[in-house]
């Protein structure tokens, strides 16, 4: 048992090894030796381009516009945020964790892997099922082309119409019903055609998890 034991630690380590040499920033704390990543969307798993929604401030009267496509590296989040009708915007795409091949509860975060970005702030929401329209959990990044970020689901900040909740419960990965990718004008600070390129989206998991 002890040896099996230290076998998989080794095949963890060299995992994240593998993984870290593509990896210059991390959206949080890295735990480098543990960590065990799990393809979720995009590499050998499938984007699910068809089951992705557009949300926008549409729902409020903006006209932002965003979409999901296939890209040479995976898939692109682009489409154009117009803060000037609303003078504040945002615009993403959700997904049912449904749609996943393995349910959140496997893992204690998610990683994005990014080929490309234009510099913008873009945000991973995720919003527990049967939860207020205007509410969901955050982590907010800008990054570099080639970068791999990791977004501990204890790192998710809570948010209620625009602003922080510090009264709402602690995330649970069981109650997550969508995650979603966005960007939000912060106010007028962004706007403009936007484009993050993504080549996958990776479940975190501990030393326990395997692929
Ligand atoms: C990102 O990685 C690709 C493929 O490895 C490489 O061709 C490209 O030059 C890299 N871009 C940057 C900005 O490092």
């Amino acid at each position: 048992m002890r040896v099996v034991g230290s076998l998989r630690r080794v095949a963890a380590v060299a995992a994240a090894t593998a993984v870290a040499t593509t990896c210059t920033t991390a959206m949080a704390e890295t735990r480098p030796g543990t960590a065990v990543f799990v393809p979720l969307l995009g590499g050998p798993q499938s984007w699910r381009f068809d089951q992705w929604k557009a949300i926008t401030d549409a729902v409020r009267g903006g006209v932002s516009t965003a979409r999901l496509v296939p890209s040479d590296s995976g898939a692109k989040f682009q489409g154009n945020l117009d803060p000037s009708k609303l003078k504040a915007g945002f615009a993403g795409v959700n997904l049912d964790v449904g749609e996943l091949p393995r349910p959140l509860t496997d893992f204690v975060g998610l990683k994005l892997d990014v080929a490309n970005s234009d510099g913008r702030e873009y945000t991973v929401l995720l919003k527990v099922r049967g939860g207020e329209a205007g509410s969901s959990y955050q982590v907010r990044f800008t990054p570099e082309p080639n970068q791999s970020m990791e977004a501990p689901f204890a790192t998710f900040a809570a948010f209620r119409r625009g602003r922080p909740d510090p009264s709402a419960p602690q995330l649970r990965a069981a109650d997550v019903g969508t995650i979603a990718v966005q960007i939000a004008s912060n106010f007028e600070e962004q706007s403009g055609d936007y484009e993050l390129e993504l080549r996958g989206i990776s479940g975190l998991g501990g030393p326990e998890i395997h692929s």
